[in-house]
């Protein structure tokens, strides 16, 4: 399945998170997890105006010079929900089962859901995402398996190279005050950022870029206002010349395109694949 030197460790880990994501295993609408804006950040960071600049879900943006040891920042990092989440199908199943915008009507008969409803219009919204071109030096994919996420991972790192996944762990779920703990740099040439989204079955939208050392990733260890612990995966973009001048992160930050570094946190639901040491896989 093209996992190459892929390491045993990340299929494991994705293993159990996929064992974590248990519950129904057959299309049924109650598996099908709430839309949610903080899901949808590939989508706001990427392609949307229209999301309310002063909403808590969108407080992820902050610049290069924000991340400092004893900087406050507020912060809205819900603990991953796995409760009403889909989980994988098998790849063959993945394969076989239709996934364009086009053949939605038919993929609504087919799941039995009601076609004016909130888990048709998240599905709409999916399909669309995934039907959306990448900007440039972009490259994208909507993995409707495990294997389709890790031969896209793979694709990006090449046979030569092991990777692993890394992610925000958070243990609240209050908008607050977090102070900076530590910040540690992961050595990163290449990165690729998948995000759970909204579908009958576990879809994770993934992407990276083409160009190597374009955006540099974080481990930043956070404690709240209230005590609460978190440790939350970072990326800052260094160039962001070819994002949309309207995106959100300009509006927050106050800044240009392409002028300083555009940093943000990962909810806790994304999945960050970064090379792995030499010593880390097998
Ligand atoms: C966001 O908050 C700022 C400062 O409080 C305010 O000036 C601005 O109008 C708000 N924007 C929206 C879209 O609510
Ligand atoms: C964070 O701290 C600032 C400055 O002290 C304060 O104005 C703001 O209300 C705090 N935000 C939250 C969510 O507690």
């Amino acid at each position: 399945m093209g996992l190459g030197l892929a390491s045993w460790n990340i299929l494991l880990q994705l293993l159990l998170l996929c064992a974590y994501r248990s519950g129904a295993r057959e299309l049924r609408e109650e598996s099908l997890p709430q839309m949610d804006v903080q899901l949808h950040h590939m989508h706001i960071a990427h392609h949307s105006s229209h999301v309310d600049v002063n909403s808590s879900e969108v407080k992820i943006f902050f610049t290069l010079r924000d991340l400092k040891v004893g900087n406050k920042m507020a912060l809205y990092l819900p603990i991953e929900d796995h409760s009403n989440s889909a989980h994988f199908l098998p790849s063959e199943e993945a394969d076989s089962f239709p996934f364009s915008l086009k053949q939605l009507p038919y993929i609504l008969e087919l799941t039995s859901i009601p076609r004016v409803s909130p888990q048709a219009k998240a599905m709409e919204d999916t399909l669309r995402m995934c039907e959306t071109d990448p900007i440039k030096d972009e490259i994208k994919t909507c993995a409707t398996s495990l294997e389709s996420m890790l031969d896209f991972a793979g694709s990006i790192f090449g046979s030569e190279t092991g990777f692993k996944t890394v992610t925000t762990k958070s243990t609240s779920n209050t908008f607050q005050n977090y102070t900076i703990l530590e910040v540690q740099e992961i050595p990163a040439s290449k990165m690729v950022a998948c995000h759970y989204m909204s579908y009958p079955y576990a879809i994770y939208g993934c992407h990276s870029h083409m160009t190597e050392n374009i955006n540099k990733v974080f481990r930043v260890s956070l404690v709240g206002d209230n005590g609460d612990i978190a440790d939350a995966i970072s990326a800052c973009h260094l160039d962001t010349s070819q994002w949309n001048p309207d995106h959100l992160s300009f509006q927050i930050l106050g800044i240009k395109p392409g002028t300083i570094p555009v940093c943000h946190y990962f909810p806790t639901d994304h999945l960050v694949f970064v090379p792995a040491a030499k010593d880390e896989f097998m």
